[in-house]
């Protein structure tokens, strides 16, 4: 079998490269490096520098594969409110493209990475069933492209799968955007001796799932018939927790005197956000094997490897306005 990932310099996209590797298939990707890293990608995969937009590109890669997963995408949802017109770019024409390609090889199934910012302000804990409310621009474009694959892979034959993953944290992850991965980010300030920033009164909750609790279900979404059409939650609904424990239990972990610095909330922020994993359980057989806190290790091991590092803010802000957060403005993070 042959599988295509975008985005697979990328945090999870290296990943599922390298479970797709190890579970004995070819494997080919891309990534156009705008936040991914050369360094992450596993031994043994083909891979070319492009750009999903490039329907020439991808549909010259995906000759022969037989499955494709969409990881490729500028997942800055904060600044999506700033920069629509990046996050259009990165997250639903490149998703087009990637569909033309995936049409004109016949690939058997697609499987597409959307995210829980789908829900919007929706009840908690979101349910597949419940209709999509986004609330800011990376939402609405995840939505756009989710219809999207639905449409071509339906009018083109081709099987489809859309995970919607929560925020998914372990090594490899970006640790020095600014825009987003807030537990990336307070680690690498805090192990460089810098308190936490918190948006708001750090009320704000979250489910967290290692990355390899992403991978297991996307893997069967690969493959297993009562995926195909689908589409599912992708991680826990336990430990939901603040963004305030968060940092918290970080602390613990580094042992570390937290006085957080509290600046304004940033707009469109949704306050509680959790999604039901009954459908992944029932469908993928989908469980929890890392809990947050070993997670959070798992991350302050990467980092403590890998070196603190400055942020690098590395995206454009398209939108000059008022409402920008000043932890971006007057790069305080
Ligand atoms: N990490 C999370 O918490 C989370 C949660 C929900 C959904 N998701 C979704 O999962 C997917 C992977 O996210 P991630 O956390 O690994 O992000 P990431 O930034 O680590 O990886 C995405 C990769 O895509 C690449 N990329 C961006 N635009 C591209 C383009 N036009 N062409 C080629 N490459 C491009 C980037 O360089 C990067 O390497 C994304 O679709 C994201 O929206 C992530």
């Amino acid at each position: 079998m042959k599988v295509f990932v975008s985005g697979v310099a990328g945090f999870l996209g290296s990943h599922l490269a390298e479970a797709n590797l190890h579970q004995g298939a070819d494997v080919i990707g891309c990534d156009n490096l705008i936040g991914g890293e050369l360094s992450n990608l596993p031994e043994g995969i083909e891979y070319e520098t492009a750009d999903c937009c490039d329907v020439v590109a991808m549909t010259r890669l995906m000759r022969g594969c037989d499955l494709v997963y969409h990881c490729a995408a500028i997942a800055t949802e904060g600044l999506s409110v700033f920069s629509p017109a990046l996050i259009a770019q990165h997250v639903y024409q490149n998703t087009a493209a990637m569909l033309a390609a995936a049409a004109s090889n016949r690939v058997r199934r697609f499987v597409t990475c959307s995210s829980m910012a789908r829900y919007g302000n929706g009840a908690t804990p979101f349910t597949e069933e419940q209709a999509p409310r986004p609330v800011d621009p990376y939402g609405i474009a995840k939505v756009a492209s989710e219809h999207l694959v639905r449409n071509i892979a339906e009018t083109h034959g081709f099987e489809y799968a859309i995970a919607v993953p929560h925020n998914i944290i372990g090594p490899k992850q970006k640790y020095d955007d600014p825009y987003r991965n807030v537990a990336s980010i307070m680690i690498n300030r805090m192990l460089q001796g810098k308190q936490p920033i918190i948006y708001g009164d750090g009320g704000q909750k979250r489910c967290f799932s290692f990355v390899q609790d992403c991978v297991a279900p996307l893997l069967c979404m690969g493959s297993l018939d009562a995926a195909a059409g689908e589409t599912i939650n992708i991680g826990p609904d336990e430990e939901y927790v603040s963004i305030l424990d968060l940092a918290t239990t970080i602390a613990e972990l580094l042992n570390f005197d937290l006085d957080p610095i509290f600046v304004a909330d940033r707009p469109r922020e949704v306050r509680y956000a959790t999604c039901s994993a009954d459908k992944a359980r029932r469908l993928l057989g989908y469980h929890t094997t890392v809990s947050l806190r070993d997670g959070l290790q798992s991350i302050i091991d990467w980092i403590r490897l890998n070196g603190t590092r400055p942020f690098e803010y590395h995206l454009p802000i398209e939108i000059d306005s008022p409402l920008i957060p000043e932890t971006w403005k007057n790069r305080m993070i």
